[in-house]
């Protein structure tokens, strides 16, 4: 994604961010049309939004304000063990409270990687009988998918970099950066090595 030059990191985060991928205008503004396109779908369908814990918060907040669906929210926790990078084995941390069989579902997550997030979370969802599931993330990381899914909208493709920033995070930290940056490599090179010693 090309980006004016002009585009600085904040001074405060130069040292561990790489350059700014995304602004904040282009993710207000994508998240605006994203809205309009799910609107369009939806039909004015009693809608449940299901959003994944904690990468979504603030793409969530930002996409709901533009929602004028009758929909209920309710939160699904999932973690994968250890920090970083590194997929491990899902465990879920929270689990739903509505009830969504016969619903419109929209299941919302910050970023589609390999895949596998979703694709065991979507057969979770499935038994529960609800009447459609679609599938809205912020970004999308094409060049990391192992497993075959795609998501029914997405914001952004992003190239094959760590990306933090708009809720995402690296070891938890970095979510509260209003846009959306790459990772200096030196953050989890560091981090790699003290998950190694330890
Ligand atoms: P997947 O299961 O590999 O598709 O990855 C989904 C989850 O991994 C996301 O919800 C994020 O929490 C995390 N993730 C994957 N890539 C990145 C990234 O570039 N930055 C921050 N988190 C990421
Ligand atoms: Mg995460």
């Amino acid at each position: 994604m090309a980006q004016p030059r002009s585009i600085k990191v904040p001074p405060r985060w130069r040292k561990e961010v790489a350059r700014v991928l995304i602004t904040e205008a282009q993710l207000a503004q994508r998240v605006r049309t994203l809205a309009q396109e799910i609107e369009r779908d939806f039909h004015g369908r009693e809608t449940v939004v299901i959003s994944l814990l904690n990468g979504t918060v603030m793409f969530l907040a930002d996409l709901l304000r533009h929602l004028s669906l009758p929909l209920r929210l309710d939160f699904l926790g999932v973690s994968s063990y250890g920090e970083g990078v590194k997929a491990g084995e899902l465990i879920f941390t929270k689990e739903l409270r509505l009830d969504v069989r016969g619903r419109d579902v929209l299941l919302v997550d910050d970023i589609l990687d390999t895949g596998q997030t979703l694709n065991r979370v979507l057969p979770k969802l499935r038994a529960l009988k609800p009447r459609r599931i679609k599938i809205c993330v912020l970004l999308d990381k094409p060049a990391r998918r192992v497993e075959a899914i795609a998501a029914d909208y997405a914001g952004f493709t992003v190239p094959d970099e760590f990306v933090v920033g708009y809720g995402l995070d690296f070891a938890e930290r970095y979510r509260n950066l209003p846009f959306v940056g790459v990772l200096h490599p030196h953050i989890y090179k560091q981090a790699c090595k003290r998950i190694n010693r330890a």
